[in-house]
């Protein structure tokens, strides 16, 4: 590894704490390192609204920016937003040169903060880390190229693909820690969906139970759910489910997370909507005799049209597993 590369290691990292605070903005790392190489300044996107992270890593390497180096994980935007162009922060305080692990494709970026940054005289190196970095910021990136949400499927199965009893039943299939890590992918995402079918069978109230946390996902039910529920709908429809998604990216949804039930989530993978699959298996057996498979309403053909994904993690939780694929 590079020093750069290292470097930008660090920026990354440090990224990881704005996750969940920084949307609808990107989830940002930047330091800034003096010609000894020593880091002087570091920051992350503050929530909306708040500072980006270029700009508090200057702050707070103050005096000692000139001359030095700027390391961050996404290209620096050069258009006024609800804060000034981060660009001219950079310039400003006399950076020499700028490590940049992506360029931004927002429509008021996509290469315009290189280009400043360049005219102005700083040295700009693309690239670097460029495949980690861009896995970290994927559903920003998806967002910002498509108009559309990254969609992630959340599955709670049993051994053999069951989420619910015969009797309906299906409270709680996994455990502690599996449910713990489904509280911090709902706080990751700006928008819960689930089916009616499964609110009239729960009641499921779908908050993003940790702490610290303080905006709630937008809870989005399918169908028609029944007066009383604990969700409470921001859009409650049937319409096609490419509109629905449409419309939750038009809303700045950069992440919506599938709860199910079967019908929904067999919906959302057949019309080819799913980006990443999150898939809690618990080390339990139901058998198919009236039980409800996770994706019970999507069939194949044959064996050719099986949808196959690619294998990005498998940890063990407790007594579970999670699996994450990703198309
Ligand atoms: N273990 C787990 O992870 C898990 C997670 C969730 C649910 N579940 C279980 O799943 C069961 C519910 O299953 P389900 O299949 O009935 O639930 P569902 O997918 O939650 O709901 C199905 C309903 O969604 C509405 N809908 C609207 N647009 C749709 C579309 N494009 N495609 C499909 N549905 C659409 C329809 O409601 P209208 O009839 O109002 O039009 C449909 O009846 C419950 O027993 C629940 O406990 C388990």
């Amino acid at each position: 590894m590079t020093h750069d590369e290292a470097l930008m290691a660090s920026a990354l990292e440090a990224s990881a704490a704005a996750r969940i605070d920084a949307p609808p903005n990107p989830w940002v790392g930047a330091l800034v390192v003096d010609a000894e190489g020593v880091v002087r300044g570091l920051g992350v996107t503050r929530p909306a609204g708040g500072p980006h992270a270029e700009v508090v890593a200057l702050a707070e390497a103050g005096p000692a920016a000139r001359g030095a180096t700027l390391v961050v994980t996404l290209e620096p935007c050069a258009h006024q937003g609800r804060t000034p162009p981060c660009t001219e922060a950079i310039v400003a305080a006399g950076i020499a040169r700028v490590v940049l692990g992506v360029r931004d494709p927002d429509a008021h970026v996509d290469g315009r903060g290189v280009a400043a940054l360049r005219a102005a005289g700083v040295a700009v190196e693309e690239g670097v880390l460029a495949g980690p970095v861009s896995r970290a910021l994927a559903p920003y990136l998806w967002h910002r190229r498509t108009g559309r949400p990254w969609i992630v499927l959340k599955v709670a199965a049993t051994l053999d693909g069951v989420v619910a009893m015969a009797d309906r039943s299906s409270q709680w299939i996994t455990g502690d820690a599996a449910r713990q890590d489904v509280q911090r992918l709902r706080a990751e995402s700006q928008a819960i969906v689930v089916g009616a079918g499964t609110v009239r069978a729960d009641d499921p109230a779908l908050t993003a139970r940790l702490p610290g946390r303080t905006l709630e996902p937008l809870r989005v039910v399918l169908g028609t759910a029944p007066a009383g529920a604990r969700v409470r709908p921001c859009w409650e429809r049937s319409a096609p489910l490419e509109d629905v998604v449409a419309e939750l990216g038009r809303h700045g949804v950069i992440q919506a997370m599938v709860e199910g039930g079967p019908s929904t989530a067999s919906a959302f993978v057949a019309a080819g909507l799913v980006n990443q699959v999150v898939w809690y298996v618990a080390a339990a057996l139901a058998g198919s005799q009236r039980t409800l498979g996770a994706l019970a309403d999507l069939s194949t053909a044959t064996i050719a049209q099986l949808r196959r994904w690619k294998l990005t993690s498998v940890e063990q939780l407790g007594d579970d597993l999670r699996i994450e694929m990703e198309e």
